[in-house]
This record gives C-alpha cells, sequence and structure tokens, in this order.
C-alpha cells in the first residue's frame, strides 16, 4: 500500500494551483446559541491548510456539517466555521454560499495564491451520500472541477463513502494531509501489538454502534470498562431493571452473549447515577446497578464505578503491576454536557491521563469531552478526531476515505 502525503504534493510544487482539502469541520454547535461549542476539528486541519498556504497554493477547503438531507438548510451552514478558520489562520475565509455552484465557481475563479475559500455544506447536495454511484459520480465531478490536486484531511469521514471522500480522489492528483497521516500511524498502533496491558474504555449511547468494535478487541484487549447509555442494555442483559434509562432491546441477547463469551475481561458499572428526568437540573442519587427505580433514568456511572474504573486502569486488574500500558478509550461516561452528570467522564479521562501507557481519546465527543472538562490535552498520547471513522478502523474495516488514497 503506498499513500503519497502532502510533503509530496508540495515537493511536487503548488504554488497558484488550486487545492481541494476535504476537511471535517463537522464541529458541535451549541443548542441555543448556534456557535460553535469546540473548535477542536478546526484547529485539527491547521498545519495542512498552513502549509498549503504557505506554499502560495489556492486553497478551496470543503467539508460537511451535521447530517442535512441533500438540501440546503441554513442551520447547518458552515459560515460561522469560515469565520472561526480566519481567525485561527489569521486571514480572512472566503465564503461561498454554495458547493459546487456559481457562488463556488467564481469564489474559487477569485481566489490569489495563499487565500483560502471554504464551500458551503457538502450535505446540502443529495450527491454527496447518495449510494447512486452515477449521482455521487457527477457530483464529484462538479467538485472536481473546482481543483487541480486533492487532499484527504478529513480524518473523522474517512469511513463514509461519500463523493467528497471516495469519488473526488478518483479523479484528481491525490495526498492525504498531515491529520489523516498522524491518524493513521497512532492507531495503526493499537491495530498491530500494543503493549499490554491494554485496556479499552467504551461509552457513548448507541451498544449498536459499538458491537462490532467490541468483537474486534475482545481477543485483544485485557480489560475492556463500559460506560455511558450504552451500558444499561449491558445491564440488562445481566438481568437488572434499568428504569427509564436507554435500553436497545433488540441488543440485549448480543449483549449477553458477548458477556458469556468475554471470559471476564468486560467491567460494567456497579452504580450509577439515576435522575428524574433528562435534565440539567432533575433530582438524581446514586443507586446499585441492579437497583435503579423504575422511573429513574441513569445519566452517568457512579463513584463506585469510577474507582474501580480508575483501579483497572491503574493496575489493569490483570494480576500484573504496574497499570496499563496502552489504553482507548471512546465515549463519554455520562451526559457530560450537564455538570451533574459529568463525574462519571470526569474521573475516567482524570485516571487516563494520569496513567503512564500510550493513550489514545478516540471520537469526537471524547475529544470534546476532555476539553469542556478543563483536562490537559497534552496528558493524553493522542486525541483522535474520528469517531466512527477509529472505531471502524479498530474494527479492521477498509475505509473508503483511505482506500481511494492508495495508488
Ligand atoms: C462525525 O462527526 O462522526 C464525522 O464528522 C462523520 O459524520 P457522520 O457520522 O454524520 O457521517
Ligand atoms: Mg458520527
Amino acid at each position: 500500500m503506498s499513500i503519497r502525503n502532502l510533503d509530496d504534493l508540495l515537493a511536487d510544487g503548488v504554488s497558484g494551483r488550486r487545492v481541494l482539502v476535504r476537511a471535517d469541520l463537522n464541529v458541535p454547535l451549541g443548542k441555543q446559541t448556534g456557535q460553535i461549542a469546540d473548535d477542536g476539528r478546526i484547529r485539527a486541519v491547521l498545519p495542512t491548510l498552513s502549509a498549503l498556504v504557505q506554499a502560495g497554493a489556492k486553497v478551496v477547503v470543503c467539508s460537511h456539517l451535521g447530517r442535512p438531507k441533500g438540501a440546503p438548510d441554513p442551520q447547518f451552514s458552515l459560515r460561522p466555521v469560515a469565520g472561526r478558520l480566519g481567525e485561527l489562520l489569521g486571514a480572512p475565509v472566503h465564503f461561498a454560499e454554495d458547493t459546487v455552484g456559481e457562488s463556488a465557481r467564481s469564489t474559487v475563479e477569485g481566489l490569489a495564491d495563499g487565500q483560502v475559500a471554504l464551500l458551503e455544506n457538502l450535505r446540502f447536495n443529495k450527491g454527496e451520500t447518495s449510494k447512486d454511484d452515477a449521482e455521487r459520480g457527477a457530483f464529484a465531478d462538479q467538485l472536481a472541477a473546482l481543483g487541480d490536486a486533492y487532499v484527504d484531511d478529513a480524518f473523522g469521514a474517512v469511513h463514509r463513502k461519500h463523493a467528497s471522500v471516495f469519488d473526488v480522489p478518483a479523479r484528481l492528483p491525490h495526498v492525504a494531509g498531515r491529520l489523516v497521516l498522524r491518524e493513521v500511524e497512532v492507531l495503526s498502533k493499537l491495530t498491530g501489538e500494543p503493549e499490554r496491558p491494554y485496556v479499552v474504555v467504551l461509552g457513548g449511547s448507541k451498544v449498536s454502534d459499538k458491537l462490532a468494535v467490541i468483537e474486534a478487541l475482545l481477543p485483544k484487549v485485557d480489560r475492556l470498562l463500559i460506560g455511558g447509555g450504552m451500558c444499561f442494555t449491558f445491564l440488562k442483559a445481566q438481568g437488572h431493571e434499568v428504569g427509564s434509562s436507554l435500553l436497545e432491546e433488540e441488543m440485549v441477547e448480543t449483549c449477553g452473549n458477548l458477556l458469556e463469551r468475554s471470559e471476564g475481561k468486560i467491567m460494567l458499572p456497579v452504580d450509577v447515577v439515576a435522575a428524574t428526568a433528562f435534565s440539567p437540573d432533575a433530582d438524581h442519587d446514586v443507586f446499585r446497578a441492579d437497583g435503579i427505580p423504575s422511573h429513574r433514568v441513569g445519566l452517568d456511572i457512579g463513584p463506585e464505578t469510577v474507582a474501580g474504573f480508575a483501579a483497572a486502569i491503574k493496575d489493569a486488574a490483570c494480576g500484573e503491576p504496574g497499570g496499563a500500558r496502552t489504553i482507548f478509550w471512546n465515549g463519554p461516561m455520562g451526559v457530560f454536557e450537564m455538570p451533574a452528570f459529568a463525574n462519571g467522564t470526569r474521573g475516567v479521562a482524570e485516571a487516563i491521563a494520569k496513567a503512564d501507557a500510550f493513550t489514545v481519546v478516540g471520537g469526537g465527543d471524547s475529544a470534546a469531552a476532555v476539553r469542556a472538562l478543563g483536562l490537559d490535552e497534552s496528558s493524553f498520547s493522542h486525541i483522535s478526531t474520528g469517531g466512527g471513522a477509529s472505531l471502524e478502523y479498530l474494527e479492521g474495516k477498509t475505509l473508503p476515505g483511505i482506500a481511494a488514497l492508495e495508488d
């Protein structure tokens, strides 16, 4: 497998050339304010963009934001992202009101060497996510016409077989950007022979999203700690009632099978914080995991669980002294956006940060949690910008966006 990277493109010379950069600027927006709640994904693409600017390229950035349904939808406009990107680059970013239409064409045409444009949301166009190769291809043709070369730096989207990720590189000279390169370098250490003990911490809401990765990881890990909304389907599989907590009923049996086959590697919460409602100021108490009242909703792991998870990280609970040597964490332990339910995520994140190990945080939400909770990002070995992408990478799947960069 050979993938050319940004340095190869820079060596070819990009001055005066239009370079189309696929970025993942899918940042969380505040529910009320519509403002950018965490700009980590914008920062992550700066090394690639700055290098191109310095080399005198005409930089045309494209991205998706959220999941609009193939037509313009103002709440998913990338305009605020253009503003923030400009601040971070220290130069204005020209914003195109559409993705491949009149505005995009004239914006790109008007770029001077070393200037940057951002196109409007890729997913305002049906062709971007279409399952129909011809429809996707037609959109890719229009997009590719806006560049002379293509850089994929959208690690968070490489698991999507979308036009901007999969079809455009077939139409232009293509390379991996700095972020994609770094992400693949780090994650490949986890799929190879990670130093053991190897502890994986999984959270987030949907167990169905995580089943494949659990299957793939179980044989490799020493411990698999499960919190977040997904833990309740496992607790149910253990025979516990979970009140009105998140539950994927149709997954209960599968979770039960996984528990049976896990050789005791899976650790589940022993206590949870359960509230009277899904709301920041709802009454809440700690309950045993086997004693969640029927009208309560579990919104965080409890203190005893946090201590147990932290101990498992510190000692790896594997009978080996010295604790975990490799840790991968994906998904918050509770509804960390609400301070009352942030302790689980904070406690686990702190334990991982303190560990003397190779530590990788995967996923937009976990990365945003690290920053929102004011933890020092540099106390982790790597914070991935990809959630689904990093999980699928660890599953050993072929990622369309990476495959498309191979020569
Ligand atoms: C993400 O946030 O996971 C990536 O930006 C991909 O977005 P998607 O899950 O909507 O394809
Ligand atoms: Mg996602």
